[in-house]
Protein backbone atom coordinates (compact mmCIF):
# COMPACT_ATOMS: atom_id res chain seq x y z
CA UNK A 1 0.00 0.00 0.00
CA UNK A 2 1.31 3.55 -0.92
CA UNK A 3 1.26 6.17 2.07
CA UNK A 4 1.79 9.38 0.78
CA UNK A 5 2.05 11.48 3.86
CA UNK A 6 3.42 11.23 7.48
CA UNK A 7 -0.64 11.76 8.29
CA UNK A 8 -1.38 9.00 6.15
CA UNK A 9 1.36 6.61 8.21
CA UNK A 10 0.09 7.92 11.30
CA UNK A 11 -3.95 6.71 10.60
CA UNK A 12 -2.04 3.55 8.98
CA UNK A 13 -0.95 2.66 12.49
CA UNK A 14 -4.70 3.76 14.18
CA UNK A 15 -6.34 1.19 11.27
CA UNK A 16 -3.71 -1.30 12.16
CA UNK A 17 -4.41 -1.02 15.71
CA UNK A 18 -7.92 -1.92 15.22
CA UNK A 19 -6.73 -5.98 14.23
CA UNK A 20 -4.95 -6.36 17.54
CA UNK A 21 -6.00 -7.80 20.49
CA UNK A 22 -3.13 -8.26 22.62
CA UNK A 23 -0.26 -10.61 22.59
CA UNK A 24 0.98 -10.06 18.78
CA UNK A 25 5.03 -9.56 17.86
CA UNK A 26 4.48 -6.57 15.46
CA UNK A 27 8.24 -6.13 13.89
CA UNK A 28 9.14 -2.86 11.56
CA UNK A 29 11.61 -2.91 9.05
CA UNK A 30 12.97 -0.52 7.41
CA UNK A 31 15.96 2.16 7.05
CA UNK A 32 16.54 5.20 9.39
CA UNK A 33 13.51 7.49 8.46
CA UNK A 34 11.38 5.24 7.32
CA UNK A 35 8.34 5.87 8.96
CA UNK A 36 8.73 2.87 11.77
CA UNK A 37 8.33 5.07 14.74
CA UNK A 38 5.23 7.28 13.15
CA UNK A 39 3.20 4.22 12.46
CA UNK A 40 3.92 3.10 16.11
CA UNK A 41 2.87 6.25 17.13
CA UNK A 42 -0.45 5.57 15.21
CA UNK A 43 -0.81 2.52 16.88
CA UNK A 44 -0.56 3.50 20.29
CA UNK A 45 -3.48 6.26 19.50
CA UNK A 46 -5.90 3.87 18.13
CA UNK A 47 -5.23 1.61 21.18
CA UNK A 48 -6.47 4.88 22.92
CA UNK A 49 -2.46 6.72 24.08
CA UNK A 50 -3.36 10.14 24.13
CA UNK A 51 0.15 11.45 24.62
CA UNK A 52 3.30 12.26 22.04
CA UNK A 53 4.49 8.56 22.21
CA UNK A 54 8.32 9.66 22.26
CA UNK A 55 11.06 7.33 20.13
CA UNK A 56 12.55 4.38 21.98
CA UNK A 57 15.86 5.61 19.96
CA UNK A 58 17.79 6.32 23.03
CA UNK A 59 16.40 3.88 25.70
CA UNK A 60 15.95 0.84 23.21
CA UNK A 61 12.36 0.66 25.27
CA UNK A 62 9.07 2.37 25.85
CA UNK A 63 6.33 0.61 27.92
CA UNK A 64 2.71 1.64 28.17
CA UNK A 65 -0.23 0.29 30.45
CA UNK A 66 -3.44 0.78 30.72
CA UNK A 67 -5.48 2.48 31.95
CA UNK A 68 -2.72 5.08 29.74
CA UNK A 69 -3.44 2.29 26.35
CA UNK A 70 -6.36 -0.69 25.77
CA UNK A 71 -4.03 -3.06 26.17
CA UNK A 72 -0.17 -2.98 27.62
CA UNK A 73 2.46 -2.16 24.85
CA UNK A 74 6.02 -2.46 24.51
CA UNK A 75 7.68 -0.34 22.02
CA UNK A 76 11.55 -1.08 21.08
CA UNK A 77 14.22 0.32 19.38
CA UNK A 78 16.60 -2.50 18.47
CA UNK A 79 18.92 0.04 16.59
CA UNK A 80 21.63 0.72 19.61
CA UNK A 81 21.77 -2.73 20.51
CA UNK A 82 25.33 -4.29 19.93
CA UNK A 83 24.33 -8.21 19.99
CA UNK A 84 21.09 -10.13 20.56
CA UNK A 85 22.35 -11.14 24.03
CA UNK A 86 21.50 -7.87 25.18
CA UNK A 87 17.65 -8.36 24.55
CA UNK A 88 18.16 -10.41 27.69
CA UNK A 89 19.86 -7.63 30.04
CA UNK A 90 17.00 -5.40 28.72
CA UNK A 91 14.66 -7.99 30.51
CA UNK A 92 11.92 -6.66 27.47
CA UNK A 93 10.49 -9.70 27.46
CA UNK A 94 9.73 -9.97 31.37
CA UNK A 95 8.84 -6.43 31.43
CA UNK A 96 5.81 -6.55 30.00
CA UNK A 97 2.46 -8.50 30.56
CA UNK A 98 1.76 -11.99 28.92
CA UNK A 99 -0.51 -9.99 26.82
CA UNK A 100 1.55 -6.92 26.49
CA UNK A 101 1.55 -5.99 22.90
CA UNK A 102 5.29 -5.75 21.62
CA UNK A 103 6.27 -3.24 18.30
CA UNK A 104 9.60 -3.95 17.23
CA UNK A 105 11.55 -1.47 14.97
CA UNK A 106 15.08 -2.78 13.92
CA UNK A 107 14.16 -6.44 14.65
CA UNK A 108 17.10 -7.85 12.72
CA UNK A 109 19.49 -6.54 15.61
CA UNK A 110 17.87 -9.05 17.87
CA UNK A 111 18.93 -11.71 15.45
CA UNK A 112 16.18 -14.53 15.24
CA UNK A 113 14.56 -13.43 18.53
CA UNK A 114 11.34 -11.99 16.37
CA UNK A 115 11.29 -14.40 13.67
CA UNK A 116 7.94 -16.23 15.07
CA UNK A 117 6.30 -12.25 14.78
CA UNK A 118 2.57 -12.70 14.21
CA UNK A 119 2.55 -9.47 11.71
CA UNK A 120 5.71 -8.23 9.57
CA UNK A 121 5.45 -4.69 8.58
CA UNK A 122 8.07 -3.49 5.96
CA UNK A 123 8.30 0.26 5.44
CA UNK A 124 10.35 1.36 1.99
CA UNK A 125 10.75 5.04 1.03
CA UNK A 126 9.79 5.87 -2.23
CA UNK A 127 10.46 9.70 -2.03
CA UNK A 128 10.30 12.20 0.30
CA UNK A 129 6.78 12.02 1.33
CA UNK A 130 5.81 8.66 0.15
CA UNK A 131 6.27 5.46 1.46
CA UNK A 132 5.69 1.67 0.37
CA UNK A 133 4.02 0.00 3.57
CA UNK A 134 3.60 -3.69 3.60
CA UNK A 135 1.90 -5.54 6.31
CA UNK A 136 2.52 -9.53 6.16
CA UNK A 137 0.86 -11.76 8.65
CA UNK A 138 2.13 -15.28 9.80
CA UNK A 139 -0.62 -17.66 11.26
N1 LIG B 1 4.60 8.97 3.95
C1 LIG B 1 5.35 9.08 5.05
N2 LIG B 1 5.25 8.17 6.03
C2 LIG B 1 6.02 8.25 7.12
N3 LIG B 1 6.93 9.20 7.36
C3 LIG B 1 7.07 10.16 6.42
C4 LIG B 1 6.30 10.13 5.23
N4 LIG B 1 6.67 11.20 4.48
C5 LIG B 1 7.60 11.86 5.17
N5 LIG B 1 7.85 11.24 6.35
C6 LIG B 1 8.84 11.70 7.35
O1 LIG B 1 9.79 10.67 7.54
C7 LIG B 1 10.18 10.65 8.90
C8 LIG B 1 9.93 9.26 9.51
O2 LIG B 1 10.52 9.24 10.79
P1 LIG B 1 10.40 8.03 11.78
O3 LIG B 1 8.99 7.58 11.87
O4 LIG B 1 11.07 8.45 13.04
O5 LIG B 1 11.27 6.92 11.02
P2 LIG B 1 11.97 5.59 11.56
O6 LIG B 1 11.38 5.26 12.88
O7 LIG B 1 11.67 4.57 10.49
O8 LIG B 1 13.44 5.90 11.63
C9 LIG B 1 9.40 11.73 9.62
O9 LIG B 1 10.20 12.89 9.68
C10 LIG B 1 8.21 11.93 8.71
O10 LIG B 1 7.68 13.25 8.78
MG1 LIG C 1 12.26 4.85 14.75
Amino acid sequence: MIIDSPSAMLEAGRAFATTLNGGEIVTLSGGLGAGKTLFCKGVLEGLGYLGDAPSPTFNIMNNYAPPDTRLPVIHADLYRLNSPDELEELGMLDSGEANSICLIEWPEQGGNAFAHARFRITIAVIDENSRKLTIEENS
